[in-house]
Formats: C-alpha cells, sequence, structure tokens
C-alpha cells in the first residue's frame, strides 16, 4: 500500500469495499477449509500482491496466475507458491527457470509434444518443473479431451518424462458461465468432478500417481468441494464479485465488493444519460446469468445502498462514454454521481492503475493494481 498522499480520485474510479472484500476472502476459504480442499485463488482478478496476501493470511495454499508477466510480479512482492492454469509455451523457458530459482511454480500442459520439449529443458538446466494435465470438461478451449481414445496413454507418458514432476489434472469448466439455470450451474459441476474422478481413477490403475485433482470458477465453487476426490479448488473472481456473479446466483448484490463511481456528463435528452465510464473503464464486457441481464453494469444512485435502479440500462459504452436510457423525469443532471456494478471485475481491474480500497466509513486508500496490465 502506498504511503505518501495521493490526491483524492477523479471519477471515474473503482472503489472496493474492505469489508466486503474481506467476506468474500474469508467465506471462500471457509468452505474450502470445511470440504477439505486447498484453496488456491487465481490472482488475475484483483493482481494484486497485497491482496494475494490476505488470501495466503486466510488459508490459501499459493495463488495462480494466467501469465508469467504476472507471476514475475507476484514472485517479486515474496509471493512463494505459484501455478500457472495457463498452457505456457517453452518459448518462454527462461523466464520457467528464473522463476524456479526463488519460487516453487507449476504450470499446466495438454499436449504430449509440448510437455516433451519442457522435460528438455528441464533435463539440460538440471531443474524440475510441476505440471499437471488440463483437462478440458466441456468449455472447449485448452485440455485434452477426456473422451479420446488414447487420453490414458497421452497422460501416461506425460507423467513419466524426466524433468517434470507430475502432480496431477487440472480444469477449469468455463461453461458454468452460460448456465441458464441453478440445476445446469450443477449438473456442469458435477460432470467436471466424474470426468476428472474418472479420468484419475484410469491413470491409477496403471500405476500412475494422481497427487492433485483441481478444479476452478467461482459459479461452480459453492458445487465443487462436495464431490469426492478434488483435491484443490481456484476461483478467482469472488474477491469482488460482479453483475455477471448475482446473474448466476454465485453472490448477492450485498456481497459484491468492486464498483466504479462515474460522474453524470451529460443529459442531451429526456431520456438519455451520459456517464464518463465507458468501455475503458467498464470494457465491453456483457453480463451473464440465469436470466436477461441487459447493459454494461447496474446503475446505482445512492452511495450506500445496495439496490440497482432497475430503469437505467447502460445500453452504449464507446471509449470514454457510457450511455444510458433513463426515465424523462429522472433527476440525474450533469455532475451527479452515480455507482456502476460492472458486469465483468475482472476485465475493469486490469484498467486501473489502482483501486481505491473503502474502509466502513468511506475513507479511501489507495491500492496499486501491481500486475495490471501483465499480459505477456
Ligand atoms: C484456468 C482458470 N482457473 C481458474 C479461473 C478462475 O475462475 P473464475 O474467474 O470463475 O473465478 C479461471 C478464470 O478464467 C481460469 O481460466
Amino acid at each position: 500500500m502506498e504511503n505518501t498522499p495521493v490526491p483524492l480520485p477523479r471519477t471515474p474510479y473503482p472503489v472496493v469495499s474492505a469489508q466486503r472484500l474481506a467476506g468474500n476472502i474469508a467465506r471462500m476459504q471457509a468452505l474450502a477449509t470445511h470440504a477439505g480442499v486447498r484453496l488456491r485463488p487465481h490472482a488475475k482478478t484483483h493482481k494484486s500482491p497485497v491482496i494475494a496476501r490476505m488470501q495466503l493470511d486466510a488459508g490459501a495454499v499459493g495463488i495462480c496466475c494466467a501469465k508469467l508477466a504476472e507471476a514475475e510480479v507476484f514472485a517479486d512482492a515474496g509471493i512463494t507458491d505459484i501455478r500457472l492454469p495457463y498452457p505456457v509455451n517453452p518459448s518462454n523457458a527462461d523466464r520457467v527457470l528464473a522463476l524456479l530459482d526463488r519460487i516453487t511454480l507449476s504450470i499446466i500442459v495438454d499436449d504430449l509434444d509440448v510437455a516433451t520439449q519442457w522435460s528438455g529443458v528441464m533435463t539440460r538446466a538440471g531443474k524440475t518443473l510441476g505440471v499437471l494435465v488440463k483437462v478440458d470438461v466441456g468449455f472447449h478451449r485448452c485440455g485434452v479431451d477426456p473422451d479420446a481414445p488414447d487420453v490414458v496413454e497421452t497422460i501416461a507418458r506425460i507423467a513419466v518424462l524426466p524433468g517434470l514432476s507430475f502432480r496431477g489434472l487440472l480444469s477449469h469448466a468455463g461453461q458454468s458461465y452460460t448456465a441458464e439455470s441453478p440445476y445446469a450451474l450443477a449438473a456442469i459441476a458435477a460432470r467436471e468432478t466424474d470426468i476428472m474422478t474418472g479420468l484419475a481413477a484410469a491413470l491409477r490403475a496403471r500405476g500412475i500417481a494422481v497427487d492433485e485433482i483441481s478444479v476452478g470458477s467461482t459459479p461452480t465453487a459453492a458445487l465443487a468441494p462436495s464431490q469426492h476426490g478434488i483435491t484443490e479448488m481456484r476461483p478467482g473472481n469472488y474477491v469482488f464479485f460482479d453483475r455477471t456473479q448475482v446473474g448466476l446466483g454465485s453472490a448477492t448484490i450485498a456481497h459484491c465488493a468492486l464498483f466504479v463511481v462515474a460522474t453524470v456528463v451529460s443529459r442531451p435528452a429526456p431520456d438519455r444519460a451520459i456517464l464518463d465510464c465507458g468501455s475503458k473503464t467498464l470494457t465491453s464486457d456483457g453480463a451473464r446469468g440465469f436470466g436477461a441481464t441487459p447493459g454494461f453494469g447496474s446503475v446505482f444512485l445512492s452511495s450506500d445502498e445496495d439496490v440497482p435502479d432497475p430503469a437505467i440500462v447502460i445500453e452504449r459504452v464507446s471509449e470514454e462514454h457510457a450511455t444510458c436510457r433513463v426515465p424523462v423525469d429522472s433527476p440525474l443532471r450533469p455532475g451527479d454521481r452515480v455507482r456502476v456494478l460492472p458486469n465483468h471485475a475482472c476485465t475493469v481491474t486490469n484498467l486501473m492503475d489502482r483501486l481505491w480500497l473503502a474502509d466502513e466509513r468511506g475513507a479511501l486508500t489507495p491500492l496499486p493494481v501491481a500486475a495490471r496490465g501483465r499480459i505477456w
């Protein structure tokens, strides 16, 4: 945290409730602890070593980062156990080797050729890299196909490669974000567990140790740990939550910690108001959820209540403008301030140099987003 005085924020700025942040961290940790599952939060949501430290102090075993540049920032800040659930390419071998000198690092692989390249890098360097095999549980992004006839053979060959320490299996049920009901969400989590434990059983039957089964997403977090066999969960978004998580039932608005404070800069027509937070603040991400969630965020007129104005819809975002449809009798005037609950907190954070932590009295403290923009 910065110690030097900084000017009060100008809008638009992201404000984070310190109390809700702490509550979200504590609740997710309790959920994991009671289920006997290790929690390894994904730090891409906050990109802040300060918040990562809060998660570790609460009981997390380490963190995840998406990219090596993020991991380098967290390693510089003294975080010593980092997992990259990302298919890091061996062209980055120099950076992985440098990180291995100072932290416990693990990555995922989903390709025998790539794993073999990593094996070569590590044996030449006399080092060992922890790897988990990524399994595609229905998101159809990265991962080995669990239904492929040779999948067990492929993983078995990866598991014995020299220079690699095969830790187990890892999945991310990103399709949970498109679930249309709580039942569909539960079915996605259950299927993920079935696939992962089934594959682990097949590997163990071949004598291959599968020490870890790591799953992770915020929408499925409350569902996954109760399932037998999972050893680790990696939710990220839960530290802040957002409008999408409210839409998916993972949180209520009262759990949401991050809002954008914005100013009305124009009221050019009776049914239109313009805010100073466009796609360079809120991003263009749409909200998802079980019901219809039109617009680029929910607008709150009061600074301290958790009830959005349902009649105000952010219909459009240009880079620096949010175009809102408002009731013709809306009292909003240029200069008025509102709060916006963003659709997707993780991408908003990445656009911000700093978050403003608000204590219970509303006093603000700047919190640098140290790994902001670290996408390489
Ligand atoms: C591989 C992986 N693990 C974990 C997470 C965390 O999931 P969530 O953003 O739902 O908290 C993500 C999110 O993108 C991810 O890609």
